[in-house]
Parts: structure tokens; sequence; C-alpha cells
């Protein structure tokens, strides 16, 4: 349920700490992300010059009683945002450990999905605005699956399938973090744009459950 004590802006360089300490808490105690050493404040600054600059939202989740960052999401561009994929980019979404299941994931989730549809329509979350040639398309989010996690991480799979998100792939074992294989899902967003051309069909899915 949304916490009427959060509110949602757009990062800015002075959140970094808050966000290295987020994120530092899933590298080094979860599978979530299978980074195995945490983000220097030079690295976070880094990315976050990156994606703003490329005209991509950063938005942070906070806690209006301690004017602080409790959550974050971002994307960045899929492979680079080279060539092809340039319509193509890769969320990161991430709560504090202690808001989980506050509503702060969502808020955050429905609202960069909003502003990545419509960028025009909330240039408060864009802080360079990029031409109408680098809109987004489409969203991947890829979770790795901790068999020893909450129902052996099918509920992030549900709870991405609740915003319209599809099971598209899955790269068996292709992850190793603390002594196992891990395998990642791929979901992909509804679209968010439509592009003249059409899309062949290369092949079916199988239904793509299980792993
Ligand atoms: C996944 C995450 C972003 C969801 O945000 P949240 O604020 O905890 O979730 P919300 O309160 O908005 O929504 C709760 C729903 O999320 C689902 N959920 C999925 N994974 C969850 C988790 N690890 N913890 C809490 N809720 C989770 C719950 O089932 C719940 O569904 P319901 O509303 O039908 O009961 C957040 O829990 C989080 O940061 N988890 C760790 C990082 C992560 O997994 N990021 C996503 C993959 S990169």
């Amino acid at each position: 349920m949304a916490n009427p004590l959060v509110t949602l802006r757009s990062a800015t360089q002075s959140d970094i700490p808050v966000i290295k300490a987020i994120h530092s808490y899933y590298v080094l105690n979860t599978l979530i992300t299978l980074a195995i050493v945490p983000s220097t404040d030079d690295e976070l600054l880094s990315k976050y010059k990156s994606i703003t600059s490329q005209g991509l939202p950063y938005i942070v989740a906070v806690d209006a009683s301690a004017n602080s960052a409790i959550g974050y999401a971002y994307v960045t561009g899929f492979r680079g945002f080279k060539g092809g994929y340039k319509h193509t980019v890769e969320l990161s979404l991430f709560c504090h450990p202690e808001w989980r299941g506050q509503g702060v994931g969502t808020l955050l989730l429905k609202k960069i999905l909003e502003v990545l549809k419509e960028p025009g329509t909330h240039p408060e979350y864009i802080v360079n605005p990029g031409s109408d040639d680098l809109r987004v398309r489409i969203v991947i989010a890829c979770i790795s699956v901790d068999e020893a996690g909450r129902d052996n991480a099918l509920d992030l799979k549900q709870y991405y399938q609740k915003f319209g998100f599809e099971l598209v792939g899955h790269l068996k074992k292709v992850g190793y973090k603390f002594d196992q294989w891990y395998t990642a899902l791929g979901f992909t967003s509804p679209l968010l744009l439509t592009c003249q051309g059409s899309i062949p069909t290369i092949y079916s899915w199988p239904s793509g459950e299980g792993f």
C-alpha cells in the first residue's frame, strides 16, 4: 500500500551515498544482484552522469519524514545503447531492505515506466532531454533465481507480470555467486513506443515456464 510519507523525485548527486548503502546491502547479502563487490561512490556517480546525460530517468523514492532516499529506479542502455539497441534499456530497481513490501517499489516502477513512455510530459524526471530518435521502446528486467529465496524468486516474476512484463528468456546457470550457479530470467515490458516497421516472428517461444 502506498505510504503517504513517500515521495518521488529525480535523483541528484547527493543521493549517491544512500544509493550506495542500499545497493551494497544487496551485493553483500543476496543473489538479487550478482555483483560481488559493492560499487564505489565514483562508479555510482559516473553511472548516474551517464544515465542522466543520455536523457534517461534516475528516480529516487524519499521518506519525507527523514528526507532521505529509501529506494531508486533507473534504466541503462541495453548493450551500451549501441546501434539497433538504442531503443532498449535495462531496469534497476531497489528499495531499502527495511522499506520492502510498503509500496515503494510499485511507486518507482510505475513512475519510471510512465516517464519512459511520455518523457515530454515529465520534464522534472529528465535532466537532459534526448532527441525523439532516442525514445525508449522496451524495458528489460533481469532477475536471478535464488532457489533459497522467497518462493524461488517467483514472487518477483509475478511482481513484474503485474506490470505487464512478459517472461521471455531463461539464461540457465549463467551467474556464479556464493559458490553456486544461478539462472537468470529475462522479462520485457509492454511496448512503450510504437515504431514504424514490422517485427518479424523469428520463431515461437516455448511457454517459458519452469527453469
Ligand atoms: C522487488 C521490490 C523492488 C518490490 O518493491 P516493494 O516496495 O518491496 O514492493 P511493493 O510493496 O511495491 O509491492 C509488494 C508486492 O511485491 C511482491 N514482492 C516481490 N518480491 C518481493 C520482495 N522481495 N519483498 C517484498 N515484496 C515483494 C509482493 O509479493 C507484493 O505483492 P502483493 O502486493 O500482490 O502482495 C523490492 O522488494 C526490492 O527492492 N527488492 C530487492 C531488490 C529487487 O529484487 N529488485 C528487483 C530485481 S532487480
